[in-house]
């Protein structure tokens, strides 16, 4: 049964062209059971008439703050909070900013406003209008204070232009919602019941031959800490780890190993999964050649080493043709320009999110018990208060669960 059935949606429609799909999503929430009821801007009137979404809605449809006959019936404050969500569908660029920037100057925007609820956006607009700086920032905006964004998909625009902007179609605006909804009702305990996680953690270790080897300061703490809530939070979760002096996390299965070509065969072992987090912290190089003993000291003085690099093994699993995760969230150290280094390593390596922290000798992150990250996507990059590692990943993944009920 849809997760729609017997809930209240206000509809936010503004005046996008993509309105012209409106009359197509209010059928399909009816159709999974949602009573709808729609508000309509100015310029949305231009693209819809408020009598065709009136006859599919079956509800009276608002457009006038002033009104006064609608604000006897229903005022504004009470049509904000009565429903069980409001979405935004076509979300403009210029409703997203006002609803980033408080402004209250017509009925859409009002209710923005004075709502209860975290509301959803699908966004439409022209590729420009959706890259455009001031629309990045309030999206961004947006979402940290608690709204879901639907989309927006790539493709040919109205305008003949091609790129990100274009409204996703109704029934997937649809699906998003129902997941939201199911999200929302397990949220509460374990969000994550159900999918798989793969996490790896701490250092790699490279031998140079049986007695040294080329390692990190990675403590493993954020891994293990990670892995723990995600498995508190109902995922399956299995654990690739480094050397590392951390007891298993409850509920977790971890896998030991050395070296980053261990580290690579056990998480494709360990794969397919719904989420991965690759917070290890990989040696880069490893020794051509091993030793197979002690290298001795002697009048040649000290041996070169020549080292080979190590497998990606995060961009290995971005780069995943058949079976990727659905979510592939990785760590970048950086002891500078952190939020411009992150970014860079996010597109090359191509995953969804970058938890980055700034491993700079005066924060005393490896193997402290706090941490200071900034979460960087392809939009947007919140800096985190410094909390407990415990704390990080906790919040980190609440916020897995809610982009994997969005995507
Ligand atoms: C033909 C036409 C199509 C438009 N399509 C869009 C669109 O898809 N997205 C958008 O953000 N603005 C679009 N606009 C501009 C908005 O209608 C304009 O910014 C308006 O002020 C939005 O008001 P509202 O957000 O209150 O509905 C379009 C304008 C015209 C004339």
């Amino acid at each position: 049964m849809s997760s729609l059935v017997g809930k209240s949606v206000l509809l936010v429609v503004s005046g996008g062209i993509a309105a012209f799909k409106i009359p197509d999503l209010v059928r399909r929430l009816r159709e999974r059971g949602a009573a709808v009821t729609i508000v309509l801007t100015e310029a949305a009137k231009q693209f819809v008439t408020p009598l065709t979404l009136a006859s599919l809605s079956g509800n009276k449809v608002y457009d006038d703050l002033f009104s006064l006959t609608d604000e006897i019936e229903m005022g504004h404050i009470e049509l904000s909070r009565s429903a069980d969500f409001v979405l935004v569908a076509p979300a403009t660029a210029n409703i997203i900013a006002k609803a980033a920037n408080g402004l209250a100057d017509d009925l859409a925007s009002t209710l923005l406003l004075a709502t209860d609820k975290r509301p959803v956006y699908a966004p439409a607009m022209n590729v420009r209008m959706w890259l455009n700086e001031a629309t990045i920032r309030n999206v961004a905006a947006l979402r940290a204070a608690g709204a879901t964004i639907l989309g927006p998909a790539d493709g040919v625009m109205a305008c003949g232009e091609f790129g990100p902007g274009r409204m996703i179609e109704p029934l997937e605006i649809v699906d998003g919602l129902e997941k939201l909804l199911s999200a929302d009702a397990s949220a509460t305990d374990r969000p994550l019941a159900g999918y798989r996680a793969v996490v790896t953690a701490g250092p790699t270790r490279e031998p140079i031959d049986p007695v040294r080897y080329i390692s990190n300061k990675s403590s493993g703490k954020q891994g293990y800490a990670i892995a723990a809530a995600l498995a508190a939070a109902g995922a399956q979760t299995i654990l690739v780890s480094g050397p590392v002096d951390l007891a298993p996390p409850d509920g977790v299965s971890v896998v030991r190993v050395e070296t980053a070509v261990q580290m690579l065969a056990e998480v494709e072992g360990a794969l397919p999964s719904d989420i991965f987090v690759a917070a290890a912290a990989v040696a880069d190089w490893r020794a051509k050649s091993v030793g197979a003993q002690k290298t001795k000291k002697g009048p040649k003085g000290p041996p070169s080493i020549e080292l080979v690099e190590n497998p990606d093994i995060l961009a290995t699993v971005s780069k995943m043709k058949k079976g990727r995760p659905r979510l592939v969230v990785g760590f970048a150290a950086e002891t500078e320009n952190l939020i411009a280094n992150a970014k860079a390593k996010l597109n090359r390596k191509g995953c969804d999110l970058i938890v980055a922290n700034d491993v700079g000798a005066e924060n005393e992150i490896f193997g402290g018990d706090k941490n200071r990250v900034a979460i960087v996507d392809k939009d947007d990059a919140q800096q985190w208060p410094q909390s407990a590692k415990g704390d990080v990943a906790e919040r980190l993944v609440a916020l897995i669960a809610s982009r994997l009920a969005t995507i």
